[in-house]
């Protein structure tokens, strides 16, 4: 269980040895630059030590090309770092669009998953071998970390916002997740593990969870129960309210001109503050829903809009599930937590 690095943790994701390799260059260099300069050192304490107490050296004049190599020589390494490390860096968080999705949310002092099928995990997430995973993560209560060295990989979780980051494991197994940002009593008691399994065992796994409901469906139930479809229409066509089918991933026109793309956090925030970007033609007449509905909901919610935008027409119209009927109250939600 040690990787080709002494010290280092095991190396089982793409990113891993991509990580690694720039953290063995920077020892190299690092070496090479003490074992250089310590050998001059000794070598000229020797070779220039005063030989008589009469001994008056000669006066240094300088020298520009000597000092020119030792500013470029610098200059054009630690570019090399900077260069290197930020084409990992912006590999690592620019999510591929054929990912899977998981959902993460912290909570002191527990990470709680869901998968997209619906499946629901606790200080646990299982993975299929070789597919690269995105993690949409967010957190109830304060700032934490979802760290796994493993797979180098580390993100905070931050209230009020979603952050990504993705992977993709190479080896079968069971590794570590961290917190790695101190965030109370338990901190380091916020601790699990990531299930690495062969494809067809992990979908021995997921149908062995099933029976769970996806978020995309819970999602739909809240979008009745909570009211969004009488101003949203049943299927999210619009209304009172703007279009939700076909929304994700979209450039959308808002009042004063601006553009956003409706992505994960802008359907977010336009849950908790409607207020805050209006989308072009409708006036300021959403209420809102901060306080109302729990971290778990909301990624539902989102879920829910999200699969609006299938491609497959039947999933833009889910089959209707017998909910009750819209009031412009929302009604009070068991919190699943
Ligand atoms: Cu959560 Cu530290």
């Amino acid at each position: 269980m040690q990787s080709w690095l002494p010290l280092a943790p095991e190396s089982a994701s793409t990113l891993s040895w991509k990580v690694d390799a720039i953290y063995f260059y920077l020892s190299g260099v690092t070496l090479f630059f003490t074992l250089l300069i310590s050998a001059v050192l000794i070598f000229f304490v020797l070779r220039y030590r005063r030989r008589s107490p009469y001994e008056i050296p000669r006066p240094v004049a300088g020298s520009h090309k000597l000092e020119t190599l030792w500013t470029v020589i610098p200059f054009i390494i630690a570019m090399s770092i900077f260069g290197w490390s930020a084409k990992v860096y912006f590999e690592q968080f620019s999510p591929p669009q054929n990912a899977m999705e998981v959902y993460v949310v912290g909570k002191q002092w527990m990470w709680k998953i869901q998968h997209s099928t619906g499946q629901r995990e606790i200080n646990e997430l299982h993975v299929p071998l070789g597919r690269k995973i995105k993690l949409i993560m967010t957190t109830e209560d304060v700032i934490h970390d979802f760290s796994v060295p493993a797979f180098r990989m580390k993100a905070d979780v931050v209230p009020g916002r979603y952050t990504t980051q993705w992977f993709e494991a190479t080896k079968t197994g069971t590794y570590h997740l961290f917190c790695a940002e101190y965030c109370g009593t338990n901190h380091s008691g916020m601790i699990g593990s990531v299930i690495v399994m062969e494809s067809r065992e992990f979908d021995n796994w997921l149908s062995g969870n099933a029976g769970n409901t996806t978020p995309a469906v819970a999602g739909q139930q809240l979008y009745q129960t909570l009211g969004c479809v009488s101003c949203h229409g049943a299927n999210g066509e619009g209304g009172r309210g703007p279009t939700l089918a076909g929304l994700f991933g979209r450039k959308t026109q808002l009042t004063g001109g601006q553009t956003v793309i409706a992505d994960e956090g802008y359907i977010r925030e336009s849950i908790l503050n409607p207020q805050a970007k209006l989308v072009e033609g409708f006036g300021p007449i959403m209420p809102t829903f901060q306080g109302q509905i729990s971290e778990d909901q909301l990624v539902q919610l989102v879920a829910f809009i999200k699969s609006l935008q299938a491609v497959n027409p039947q999933q833009a119209t889910p089959a209707a599930s017998p909910a009750p009927r819209a009031t412009t109250l929302p009604t009070p939600l068991p919190n699943p937590k």
